[in-house]
């Protein structure tokens, strides 16, 4: 039984637009998530944000509710639109009181504070602008890291600074799944540029304010690509470089993958890196935050029959992976998750040595990884979510396995600590450990939460 170090970072993870609800309160402004969900079936459902968990009204419950589970750390996001209206000039009072108070509620409970900027509700004013595809948007964010530095930096324990830019650029601008549902190709690699560069703008604004102590980070949900067979190396070369190393180049590595910018050539020049940027995306962090769910299976497309799009983004629509026309992304065995994402744990220790191979001097945290199961209430009430149990088991075994074999991984955050909005899927697919009740807003511990309850207490895996 895989038991962790004391210091391991145990916690769990939520997102603002997904929890806290009160969308046109105290001086908040729209985000893209706003105008995506009031978009006549944009959303499963017709599901907003609106309400969400009302967690911006239960502050204190929602405070409680980590205390009693006992984690050591908590991972939200700020909403930019209710700290900064508009996503320009001055901050709004009572939106940086409430996160003000969220922190001190977390730190008065013994909880580290881990605030992630940019959970993807851009300020509506910003998309009207041009979005993540103009370089202002990064300047702007920038500005916005300052201001929270200003305002929280020395009472946040990790900054993060985006929370998976690939969901960003690619699901917003290209395939359009997400907010603010474009498909431009172009523009998303336009964006995917401009989010490296405002990740490493605001790492700058972060370090010149109170905040210049605090761990700073970034979330990237890399994706585990394996080939079918030997023959299919060029396929996982490619998608690699998209997905990953179009992020992992800038970030860490102070350049774009040469084999990204030729992949790309027929969609775009690139003429909007300017010179320095790289280097600008390229500022040291502390921990690297790794999101994982499940692993990636592609094949080179030979072009005769259909082409397999099996990773559940496609649907014959236009696709988030650029330049992958000749891939065919391949159905995994089950089990899968209520998601259709299948279950398979060996790629996340995988990909944290693999990382840990390429960087060996970053260290790694999991900002996110869990499951959304159908969760039946029982007859007594409870919800006995042993596949969830299951999955999370699984997983910090392969968290362990990677540890064994030499990864640095600090922490881990269960996604996420209660039901909630699941951006297009609205409501409909629950990952929380704790339940939300939809009509009463009650809170209720599902099995999950008491197993993770112990592990946390214990730091081994029951
Ligand atoms: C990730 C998101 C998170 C949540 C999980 C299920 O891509 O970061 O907000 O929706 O997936």
């Amino acid at each position: 039984m895989p038991a962790f170090p004391d210091n391991f970072l145990w916690g769990t993870a939520t997102a603002a637009y997904q929890v806290e609800g009160a969308w046109n309160e105290d001086g908040r402004t729209p985000s893209i998530w706003d105008t995506f969900s009031h978009t006549p079936g944009l959303v499963a459902n017709g599901d907003t944000g609106d309400v969400a968990c009302d967690h911006y009204h239960r502050l204190e419950e929602d405070l409680d509710l980590l205390a009693a589970l006992g984690v050591g750390a908590y991972r939200f996001s700020i909403s930019w639109p209710r700290v900064q209206p508009g996503g320009r000039g001055p901050a709004n009072g009572p939106g940086l009181a409430f996160y003000s108070r969220l922190v001190d509620g977390l730190l008065t409970r013994d909880i580290a504070p881990v605030a992630t900027l940019y959970h993807w509700d851009l300020p509506q004013e910003l998309e009207d602008a041009g979005g993540w595809p103009q370089r202002d948007t990064a300047l702007r964010f920038a500005d916005y890291a300052r201001l929270m530095g200003d305002a929280l930096g020395d009472r946040v324990h990790t900054w993060i600074t985006l929370n998976e830019p690939w969901c960003s650029a690619y699901l917003g601008y290209a395939s359009g799944v997400h907010a603010p549902a474009r498909t431009e190709p172009a523009a998303a690699l336009a964006a995917v540029h401009h989010l490296n560069l405002g990740h490493g703008l605001a790492v700058q604004a972060l370090r010149s304010t109170a905040a210049k102590d605090a761990r700073m980070s970034v979330t990237l949900n890399l994706h585990h690509v394996r080939g079918v067979s030997e023959a299919d190396a060029d396929a996982v070369r490619r998608a690699d470089a998209v997905a990953n190393r179009a992020f992992l180049g800038p970030m860490l590595e102070g350049a774009y993958p040469r084999d990204l910018i030729e992949d790309t050539a027929a969609v775009t020049d690139w003429s909007f890196v300017r010179d320095g940027d790289e280097a600008t995306a390229c500022q040291p962090l502390d921990v690297l935050g790794v999101n994982y769910y499940n692993p990636t299976l592609v094949r080179q497309w030979d072009g005769a029959g259909p082409r397999e799009t099996a990773d559940g983004h496609q649907d014959g629509a236009a696709s988030p992976w650029i330049a992958c026309e000749d891939v065919e992304f391949v159905k995994q065995p089950g089990p899968y998750t209520e998601m259709g994402w299948n279950i398979d744990e060996t790629g996340l220790t995988e990909l944290l040595l693999r990382l840990h191979r390429d960087y060996p001097s970053m260290p790694t945290m999991i900002t996110e990884n869990g499951a959304a199961f159908p969760d039946p209430v029982g007859e007594d009430g409870r919800v006995h979510d042993e596949d969830r149990v299951d999955y999370l088991r699984r997983h910090l075994t392969a968290v362990a396995e990677a540890m064994e074999a030499g990864a640095d991984v600090r922490g881990y955050f269960v996604w996420s600590l209660m039901d909630n909005f699941e951006w297009a899927h609205g409501y409909a697919k629950r990952f929380g450990i704790v339940r939300v009740d939809r009509d009463t807003m009650e809170r209720t511990w599902k099995d999950s939460a008491y197993w993770y309850r112990d592990v946390v207490a214990t730091g081994k895996l029951g």
